[in-house]
């Protein structure tokens, strides 16, 4: 007789399960808000992703959590936001400020798990940046791959992160991490886009 047994899901796979309503949900908010319809439209999905990304950028210099995601520093995306903003607007913006973030390491893990799971979206949405003429060299930077490759960046965040050695509680807190996260984007949607 075979038995076939169902290999159990990774965290990342879990996580994924745990917050697939909430994206979805973004998704379809974010491009009814028509953010490609123009380079001003486009302006107001910037700011969500600047503020967004104010809010994880000392997560990606934190020496704890580079212990436990390789290349930490070098998946940051402000500075790139920055100049994006930079393109479409002809200023750079004032330094930007923390305006949430996570409490612990494990909530900390939660977040970084959706600020690096949307360099997924970003391939979709580089091609519609790419209809108001923005590239990966103007405008839309923070969009484009990782020079190692979009696949290949995003894998080897999953392996590190799925290896991680986490007691139940710290497992509970990434995903609540996770979800806080996804609610903090959702809030900066409706505050920019209204
Ligand atoms: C209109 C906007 C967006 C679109 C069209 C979009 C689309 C996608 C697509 C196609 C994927 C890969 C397929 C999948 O695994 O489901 C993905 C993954 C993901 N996106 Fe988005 N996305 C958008 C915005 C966002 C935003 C703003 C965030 C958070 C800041 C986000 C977080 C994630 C995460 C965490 C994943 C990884 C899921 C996983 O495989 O574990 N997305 N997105």
């Amino acid at each position: 007789m075979q038995i076939e047994l169902e290999a159990p899901p990774t965290r990342i796979e879990r996580l994924k399960a745990i917050t697939d309503a909430t994206h979805e949900r973004l998704d379809k908010r974010i491009m009814a808000a028509g953010p490609f319809d123009s380079r001003e439209r486009y302006a107001l999905f910037l700011d969500v992703q600047h503020r967004f990304h104010a809010d994880v950028d000392p997560l990606y210099n934190d020496l704890l959590l580079g212990r436990l995601v390789p290349d930490l520093p070098g998946r940051a995306r402000l500075s790139l936001l920055r100049q994006d903003i930079a393109d479409i607007s002809g200023v750079m913006p004032a330094a930007s400020h923390v305006e949430a973030s996570p409490r612990t390491s494990p909530a900390a893990l939660g977040w970084l798990y959706v600020a690096e799971g949307s360099t997924l979206g970003a391939a979709f949405l580089l091609k519609e940046a790419a209809k108001l003429g923005l590239s990966a060299e103007f405008g839309a930077r923070h969009l484009a791959p990782h020079p190692e490759g979009r696949g290949l960046h995003w894998r080897t965040f999953v392996a590190a992160f799925n290896a991680l050695d986490l007691s139940k509680a710290d497992e509970v807190e990434v995903a609540e991490g996770a979800k806080a996260a996804f609610h903090r984007v959702h809030a900066l949607v409706e505050q920019v886009f209204g």
